[in-house]
């Protein structure tokens, strides 16, 4: 049993393999969180009320117990508590007020779908408790869930709010998930950045006052990642407290921290209030997306691994192929310049050196010869490809390698078909400039016509069209954001219907295009989300290929998600990597994730030909323990001047360790150590022929950096 719930306490018990969640009803009104932690029954559960002055209580007797100091499972506005509150409601008299008490509970097996949201997949062991709220004076419900992951020490939050007042309501924010620590001593690690330049590491002390990481971009975003940590100063890889969360959806979010007078510690994870609102006709429900938590009382590297085994076993799709294919995609190579004689050169050489797809990028549709004209008309190019996409598909198929292709479905040129015919399903404000981004528009992703024709266009141009992989990109943010096809009082809701109807898009895509795979992108890693995980089985990283940058970015990724999520280039020699050395570098750092090419094979030399050959044959030797695997970081390289982790199967008997040097900086010293290994075994590298014990690598060994820059260094280390 995960979920527990003690009638005569009215107290609420969570449990996970490591971990236990406690929230108690108290005064049979009330929800309080009580404890979040590790399992430890010396801890006394029982929150005592302090007087604050100031605070307002509800009881003459008992004026301690107030809403703005009682850790709160659902705080509500407008109603004595005035830190951030979870729910907002204005109601028939033109208020915000709300306030919500318990009026009962449901325990069950499996979990609530959550419709046209992307939610975690539950499975038998799977338990769900049913908060039952009420507003007494208002007559709306909120139920809020709280579903278990055993095993992978997660619990997810989520919310329906029931307008049952016999009017209109309209929710003005609410935030999926709510946790009230009673400390303030933390660290916030969080992930900023831009785009080619997504998610740097910043970890600061938490401070009195709002610290918070957002999007009001329509998509998750490059800026802020939804991920957020917060944990105990001194916290490092192997030790220390960390409550991670984040955040199943992709577009706008609010992770909001906050320190009180009290110095105890709100995290919220939700929608915010920015850039949302939703009218709630009389008898309707709004469901909030899922939000999830894990602690770790082991560290960060425990942490990530809660999140990677939780993303790998309910997040993301089945894998399409038996092998994840190891792509040679043409963006960098060859930009827009493609057609059919250029692609068939690639296809050759992608076959030749053992890459499993051609992956053909931007270019190939419509009058798309460079980013200013051509998004959205998604037809084939006769001048490119003369017998059109399926044959050219069989042609390339026919060197027995598989074929992906390129869409940005979500967007529009003004300079395109599309768009002279259908102006008005693009988002835009009356009477107000729609601002252009690379040259583009943004559609209505929440207008159902707009939805209809692209499901259909996309079925009519690839039908008969062998194709095994999509790559799903999105390359800019959201700007006057209004949908010509919502009454005005529905205008807050356009951000989150788009987000509803590129969610439709892409699981029709899964449906009409069964056995293919879809890779997600926004100008690289700029929608890096549970919500997209849903669908995609890995995202384009960042545009950024440079590789001592995509080392940082590839830390900070794995700090929440898993290896196999990260597609990783090497990218082209002729352009800036023309040295064997430099093409060893380049590997060695995409060996982080899933393999993949961005040169331009056609024109390699055969050193550089047969060099990727024996990359290639190498990575099918590491695949299953970087993509299923542990995974273990051992350096920071936001702190220090190396990136050093390794990947491990669950029985420790390969361990594939990486060290890349990413300042350049003469005479670092550091320890590598291995403390996975056996201490009784012997351990082969294979890259050296060199045969270790077990002690010896959890010992460790002293590792000085080099003067060659680039520099990288693996070990693949196999127990006898
Ligand atoms: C942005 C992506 O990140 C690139 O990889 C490439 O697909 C371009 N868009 C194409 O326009």
């Amino acid at each position: 049993m995960s979920i527990n719930y003690n009638s005569e306490l009215k107290r609420f018990t969570i449990e996970t393999k490591n971990t236990r969640y406690v929230l108690d009803i108290v005064k049979g009104k009330y929800p309080i969180h009580i404890y979040y932690g590790q399992k430890n029954d010396s801890i006394e559960l029982k929150y005592k009320p302090f007087l604050y002055s100031f605070a307002p209580y509800f009881d003459e007797e008992d004026q301690a117990f107030s809403p703005d100091t009682y850790p709160s499972e659902f705080p509500c506005f407008g109603s004595g508590d005035f830190r951030e509150t979870s729910i907002k409601i204005k109601n028939k008299n033109g208020d915000s007020v709300c306030f919500f008490e318990y009026d009962g509970n449901r325990i069950f097996k499996g979990r609530i779908n959550l419709p046209g949201l992307p939610f975690a997949s539950a499975d038998d062991n799977t338990e769900t408790l049913e908060l039952q709220l009420i507003d007494t004076v208002t007559n709306c419900k909120a139920k809020i869930y709280y579903t278990v992951f055993p095993e992978e020490d997660v619990i997810s939050r989520y919310v329906i709010i029931e307008n049952h007042s016999g009017r209109d309501a309209v929710i003005e924010k609410c935030m999926s998930l709510c946790l009230d620590i009673p400390r303030c001593d933390f660290d916030m690690i969080s992930l900023y950045g831009g785009h080619a330049q997504e998610r740097n590491y910043q970890r600061n002390p938490l401070m009195h006052g709002i610290q918070s990481v957002y999007s009001r971009r329509g998509a998750s975003s490059a800026h802020f990642n939804p991920f957020i940590a917060i944990c105990d100063k001194d916290a490092n890889e192997i030790k220390g407290e960390v409550y991670g969360f984040n955040f199943v959806f992709s577009g706008n979010f609010l992770d909001e921290v906050e320190v009180d007078q009290q110095s105890t510690t709100r995290v919220q994870i939700g929608l915010g209030s920015e850039n949302f609102s939703w009218l709630l006709h009389d008898g309707e429900s709004f469901t909030s997306p899922e939000a999830v938590m894990t602690y770790s009382a082991d560290g960060i590297n425990k942490m990530s691994r809660n999140f990677h085994s939780f993303i790998r076993n309910h997040i993301l799709p089945p894998e399409p192929f038996d092998k994840r294919p190891v792509v040679l995609n043409t963006w960098e190579a060859c930009f827009f310049d493609i057609d059919e004689s250029e692609m068939m050169r690639f296809a050759r050489a992608a076959a030749e050196c053992g890459t499993d797809m051609l992956v053909m990028d931007d270019g190939w549709f419509g009058a798309r010869n460079d980013d200013s004209a051509g998004l959205g008309d998604w037809y084939e190019n006769k001048n490119k490809f003369k017998d059109g996409l399926a044959a050219f598909v069989a042609k390339v198929k026919a060197n027995g390698i598989k074929f992906g292709i390129w869409v940005e479905p979500e967007m529009v040129n003004p300079n395109s078909d599309l768009y002279r015919a259908h102006p008005d399903w693009c988002l835009q404000v009356k009477g107000r400039t729609s601002l252009l981004s690379r040259h583009q528009l943004v559609l209505d992703m929440g207008n159902p016509e707009v939805i209809e024709y692209l499901k259909d266009i996309f079925s009519k141009t690839f039908n008969g069209v062998k194709l095994d992989y999509f790559k799903w990109d999105m390359n800019r943010h959201m700007s006057e954001v209004g949908s010509p096809y919502l009454p005005p009082e529905r205008q807050g809701e356009a951000a989150y219907r788009y987000m509803l109807g590129v969610y439709e898009l892409l699981d029709f895509f899964k449906k009409r295009f069964p056995n293919t795979m879809i890779e997600t992108c926004s100008g690289g890693g700029g929608r890096y989300d549970l919500g997209m995980m849903k669908y995609g089985t890995m995202i384009w990283t960042s545009d950024n290929t440079f590789p001592k940058a995509r080392t940082k970015i590839q830390y900070s990724s794995l700090l929440a998600y898993p290896a196999s999520t990260m597609s990783c280039h090497v990218s082209n020699p002729e352009n800036v990597c023309s040295s064997p050395a430099e093409l060893k570098f380049r590997y060695e750092v995409a060996l982080g994730g899933a393999l993949g090419y961005e040169m331009h094979l056609p024109n390699a030399s055969k050193e550089i030909s047969d060099t990727v050959k024996q990359q290639i044959i190498n990575y099918r030797e590491y695949e299953d323990v970087i993509l299923r695997g542990d995974y273990y970081s051992l350096y920071n390289p936001f702190e220090c001047d190396i990136s050093a982790y390794y990947y491990t199967d669950a029985n420790h008997d390969k361990i594939l360790l990486s060290v890349i040097e990413v300042h350049g900086m003469r005479e670092r010293k550091y320890k590598i150590s291995v403390s996975v290994a056996d201490p009784n075994a012997k351990y082969y590298d294979k890259i050296s022929g060199k045969t270790y014990t077990g002690r010896e690598l959890i010992y460790g060994f002293d590792y000085r950096t080099h003067d060659a820059d680039p520099y990288s260094q693996m070990w693949y280390f196999v127990k006898q």
